[in-house]
């Protein structure tokens, strides 16, 4: 079945708002890199790494299913937050902004019968699950500690400890 114009620009735009993730959580990384921060600096170059890879997947797919893929331009991340809570709360938003256009997407194939591509965003509606649930365990681990030092450290060094997925 051919690729309708609606889905593959729906696929395009998403393309543009992974790599958006990815340039977003790299500013984050670049924030932590100039705090004593480095297990949250790994965390978030983890993140921007992930988020290259589900940017990499829309495009093959949508390569896949002979489509064109169209690159869009990136918006200039932010690169300075008052504390590394603020971060992950900018992590949080980013992640429901996702979950909310993956889901779009996942109704226009649904309208448009376009069974394939409901079948690829399965993954995304999963991976999305993860990722807030993530995002969501290490805000409540720094609203936990709140400004103490130590327990500031010691949510770092768990942060630090995250594995390459
Ligand atoms: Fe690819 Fe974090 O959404």
């Amino acid at each position: 079945m051919k690729l309708s114009t609606k889905v593959e620009k729906a696929l395009n735009d998403q393309i543009n708002l992974e790599l958006n993730s990815a340039y977003a959580y790299l500013g984050m990384a670049a924030y932590f890199a100039q705090t004593p921060f480095a297990g949250f600096a790994r965390w978030m170059h983890l993140q921007s790494r992930e988020e290259l890879g589900h940017a990499q997947k829309f495009f093959d797919y949508l390569v896949d299913r002979g489509g064109k893929v169209s690159l869009q331009a990136l918006a200039q991340p932010a690169s300075a937050y008052q504390a590394p809570i603020d971060a992950f709360r900018a992590s949080l938003q980013h992640e429901q902004k996702v979950s909310a256009a993956i889901e779009r997407i996942y109704e226009l194939a649904l309208s448009e019968k376009d069974y394939s591509t409901m079948s690829f965003l399965k993954w995304f509606l999963d991976e999305q699950v993860e990722e807030e649930k993530s995002v969501n365990d290490m805000l409540a681990r720094l609203e936990l500690v709140g400004d103490n030092t130590s327990g500031l450290y010691q949510v770092d060094q768990y942060a630090g400890r995250r594995g390459e997925s």
